[in-house]
């Protein structure tokens, strides 16, 4: 399973309230789309030993979901207090107040879950007027127990420091696109002067990057895969993450990246830093 580490939410006098306790390593389910397929992944998953799994409403699999989830607890293979879920608000749905409480409890209903662990602004609302509103639905959500933290997704740090003005409890987490290809010191560090933890997405680069041999050379040094080692460097970098996998091989492979050591190569990670990024990036929406 891994290190749990624990997440919170600083209020306007600097102080942590809401906290709670995340395993750090998690499975991400995006473009899991044949039908059963996020089942099985997160189904294998859970046998495995994950204890996170990272959704969205945008992914439309909440449900296959929410069903691995009570196929495991049906089995004995874990219990709800064992286990973390993530998802998200998707950004056309983040239209104000009513919009969040309602659209969360559209994901608890999907998910067959009576609370989410945390829940996300996938992004930051296209509209600028809707970004005080959505958060104080959000806020909601935390204060009617419906999730135990909220946070936001791909918000840069300007959306950050705006938030100190409408904000009563600020994020506990910013989910944003980082691996050793897109390090983005300046991002983490505005997301941990905020008193939110960075959750690492696409740590792989979304596959693109898994061939790359400078990553392969420090790898074969070491003695681990590729994609174990940039997952290792998101983890040891304080980041929360969430390598997808649909293979379960892979879903394998990734979850031992908890135990590559990258003492004394952590240097060599600099020479990777391309300022690649692999989807989308609405962190630098206005
Ligand atoms: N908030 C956001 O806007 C946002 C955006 C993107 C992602 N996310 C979240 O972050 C999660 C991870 O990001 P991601 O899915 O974009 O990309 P990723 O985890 O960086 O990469 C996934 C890709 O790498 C392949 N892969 C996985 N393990 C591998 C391994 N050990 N060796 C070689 N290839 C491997 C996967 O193929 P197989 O499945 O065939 O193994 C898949 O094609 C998502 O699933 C989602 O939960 C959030």
């Amino acid at each position: 399973m891994g290190p749990i580490i624990q997440i919170g939410h600083l209020t306007v006098d600097g102080k942590k309230e809401f906290t709670s306790n995340v395993p750090q390593f998690g499975l991400g389910t995006f473009l899991m789309s044949e039908p059963g397929e996020c089942f099985q992944a997160v189904l294998t998953a859970l046998e495995l030993g994950y204890r996170h799994i990272d959704t969205a409403m945008a992914y439309e699999n909440e449900h296959e979901v929410g069903e691995a989830i009570a196929e495991a607890i049906s089995r004995g293979i874990i219990t709800r207090d064992e286990l973390f879920v993530t998802t998200k608000l998707r950004q056309p749905h983040a239209l104000g107040f009513e919009a969040a409480m309602q659209r969360c409890q559209e994901s608890l209903k999907n998910l067959k879950l009576e609370f989410i662990d945390l829940y996300l602004v996938h992004a930051p609302p296209k509209n600028q007027e809707h970004r005080a509103p959505t958060w104080k639905g959000m806020e909601e959500c935390l204060r009617n127990g419906w999730t135990k933290a909220i946070g936001v997704s791909n918000y840069g740090a300007h959306h950050l420091d705006n938030m100190r003005s409408y904000a009563k409890l600020l994020p506990a987490v910013n989910q944003i696109e980082v691996h050793p290809w897109l390090q983005r010191t300046a991002l983490r560090a505005a997301t941990e002067s905020i008193g939110a933890t960075v959750m690492a997405y696409s740590p792989l680069a979304r596959g693109h990057k898994v061939d790359d041999p400078k990553l392969a050379k420090i790898a074969s040094d070491i003695g681990c895969t590729p994609a174990q080692l940039a997952i290792k460097w998101c983890l040891d970098n304080g980041c929360i993450t969430v390598p997808k996998s649909s293979n379960a091989s892979r879903i394998e492979e990734n979850l031992s990246s908890l135990e590559v050591k990258l003492e004394g190569h952590l240097d060599l990670f600099r020479e990777l830093e391309e300022n690649y990024i692999s989807g989308w990036d609405p962190t630098s929406e206005a």
